[in-house]
């Protein structure tokens, strides 16, 4: 197939999917040649790789184009400066940018019922193709992006260029949003966060709406939709759909080190069984009681909790029919986290699109419908 019917064929999958909802997103994908964004080049994954490998995928490639038209995200920066010309073979490191799936961007870019003369941030330019949509939909004026890596900048910023759009392209911490362009109508963050930055509900005006992807080192997120108030706080939901992106760079989590001695501490029973955590909702509840708690799972040695800047810890062992934990380290780690399983477990586990998001100057807020005030 061509790339103009492969472009067309993957318009008609994300308008059947329901991702591509309305004629103007529908248009901007039909002239913005997702192919233009990958020419340095992606990574693919090493079928049944363990730990994950990945091979480079190079324009004449085999798999390049129709790659490039698949509804899948596609890894263009490794270990944050590895990119697919630079390897000749296989890398085992972590993924840094990469292409969202189409569908993923165009369903964002639909929620956030964006309007004709709107002002957008975007956080995490990447390959620009995101950027590229917005410009076609509302105009290069009124669109700014943000990104923190200074070489996947300097990419898109060529590549946006090449394609004629001249949005206002930013190198540097997306986190602190860009002032100098506020008001904004629309925040749409492509990478995740921990929390909403205060900066982000400063920088958007009242009525205005914030749509990011939350998460945690547990490795569970969701896309949470927010409108700022008069007030400056903000409110809204999360939307569901197990939505997840690579965390924000000065978000992510601090690497585990040296595990503890878990022979110390103290150990009891736990009301909750500790295989919960395998459930995405459940870890996503976890996150909320224990931010700075990283998971290993070890197999049949249990699972273990690390707080690594603290020094706590939880071990959880299965014992006879249920399970034990064992903690040590300055607090007790479990503890607040059983708690919160043990009241959402009450409140009848509900689904991540049933919780709210409250942000006031006092503090950041995600509780589920039984909860809401
Ligand atoms: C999933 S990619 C973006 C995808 C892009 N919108 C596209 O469609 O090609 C996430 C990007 O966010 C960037 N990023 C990570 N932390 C950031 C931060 N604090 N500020 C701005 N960009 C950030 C990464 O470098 C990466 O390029």
């Amino acid at each position: 197939m061509n790339e103009q019917d492969l472009r067309r064929q993957l318009l008609d999958q994300l308008t059947v999917g329901g991702s591509v909802r309305s004629p103007q997103w529908r248009q901007a994908v039909a002239v913005t040649g997702r192919h233009e964004f990958l020419r340095g080049g992606f990574f693919r994954q090493v079928h049944d790789s363990a730990p994950t490998a990945w091979e480079p995928v190079m324009p004449g490639d085999k798999g390049w184009l129709s790659g490039c038209y698949t509804d899948a995200s596609l890894v263009t920066q490794i270990a944050g400066t590895i990119v697919p010309g630079d390897i000749h073979g296989r890398i085992l490191r972590q993924p840094t940018s990469s292409s969202t799936l189409p569908s993923l961007v165009v369903r964002m870019l639909e929620d956030l019922e964006i309007e004709d003369g709107m002002r957008v941030l975007e956080i995490g330019t990447g390959t620009g193709y995101s950027t590229a949509l917005l410009c076609h939909r509302i105009g290069d004026g009124l669109v700014t992006s943000v990104e923190v890596d200074s070489v996947v900048a300097a990419g898109a910023a060529t590549t946006l260029a090449t394609l004629g759009h001249a949005p206002d392209l930013i190198t540097g911490d997306g986190l602190a949003g860009h002032k100098d362009g506020a008001p904004y109508d629309r925040v749409i963050a492509t990478c995740g966060v921990l929390t909403v930055p205060e900066q982000w509900i400063a920088q958007t005006r009242p009525g205005g709406q914030i749509l990011a992807t939350v998460g945690g080192w547990m490795h569970a997120s969701e896309l949470a939709r927010l409108t700022v108030h008069d007030d400056g706080s903000a409110t809204g939901r999360l939307l569901g759909g197990q939505v997840s992106f690579m965390l924000a760079r000065p978000h992510q989590p601090p690497p585990p080190g040296m595990l503890p001695d878990t022979d110390g501490g103290t150990e009891r029973d736990t009301m909750v069984d500790a295989s919960i955590l395998d459930d995405w909702t459940a870890r996503f509840v976890a996150q909320t009681a224990a931010p700075a708690a990283q998971r290993l799972n070890l197999g049949n040695r249990g699972q273990l909790l690390l707080d690594t800047d603290a020094g706590s810890w939880a071990l959880l062992q299965p014992y006879q029919r249920g399970w034990r934990v064992r903690q040590g380290g300055p607090c007790s780690l479990w503890d607040p986290i059983e708690d919160r399983l043990r009241e959402w477990l009450h409140d009848g586990s509900p689904r991540l699109d049933q919780f709210r998001i409250l942000i006031t100057p006092d503090g950041y807020h995600v509780y589920s419908w039984p909860h809401a005030r």
